[in-house]
């Protein structure tokens, strides 16, 4: 795992942008993407850049359950706005939040099944989670349904216009769909993630607890962490 640090959120989403594009001129071809405050300046950057991703396919890390694609909180039409309407790609997919739990999860896995991610690009909660993986998520689950925690429905509700708005549910890639990606880059900025990122980066082994720990098991990991995100490390 390498760990850099960045004076603050610019410089590292100035560094993730400078990474997605080398992948891409390296030949990657499946860029496994986030959503949430921190990579919004790295879409703008790559949406005000020449880079094309016309030949690209993207596969996102998770839906609201319950929200339709056009639901100005789903994470559809979060994609839509930040990238794909000025970097379209040839594919996109994000899980189905309408779906049943059957058949998204059925759907989604046969998806990243298809599309084996090259590049994934990851943010991390205050308690350790990664996409919607929340504290006691197994290590070896593919894409499945989650119970979003309390901290997480707190996190999120800004975005709603109450907090009874926020959904229960989402589905999300798995822990184990998440480590079968090439490469990650993980992005932590501000001095809320700073427990997250000391908690990571400090792990000696495992914990279901901090789901991000099944991250130092995998072989190519860039943490990309803020002065204020690393203060504790
Ligand atoms: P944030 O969310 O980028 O909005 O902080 C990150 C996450 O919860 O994974």
């Amino acid at each position: 795992m390498e760990v850099k640090v960045v004076s603050n959120s610019e410089a590292g989403s100035q560094l993730a942008y400078e990474m997605i594009r080398h992948a891409l001129e390296d030949g990657a071809e499946v860029f496994g993407l986030a959503t949430g405050s921190t990579p919004e300046r790295v879409y703008q950057l790559l949406s005000e850049s020449d880079v094309d991703f016309s030949q690209s396919i993207s596969v996102n890390l998770d839906e609201y359950v319950g929200l339709p694609a056009d639901h100005p909180q789903s994470y559809h039409h979060y994609m839509q706005k930040k990238l794909f309407n000025a970097k379209p790609f040839k594919h996109s997919f994000i899980p189905n939040g309408m779906n049943t739990e059957a058949e998204e999860i059925e759907n989604y896995n046969q998806i990243l099944e298809e599309n084996p991610v090259d590049l994934q690009l990851l943010g991390i909660g205050t308690n350790g989670h990664i996409a919607f993986n929340e504290p006691g998520t197994p290590f070896d689950i593919l894409t499945h349904k989650v119970e979003l925690t309390e901290s997480t429905i707190q996190a999120n509700k800004r975005y709603f216009e109450s907090e009874a708005d926020v959904p229960r549910y989402a589905y999300s890639m798995g822990l184990a769909s998440i480590m079968k990606a090439d490469k990650i880059i993980l992005l932590a900025f501000g001095e809320s993630k700073a427990q997250a990122i000391k908690d990571l980066v400090t792990a000696q082994a495992v914990d279901p607890l901090i789901p991000s720990t099944v991250l130092i098991n995998h072989p190519d990991v860039t943490i990309i962490a803020d002065e204020a995100a690393a203060k504790l490390i």
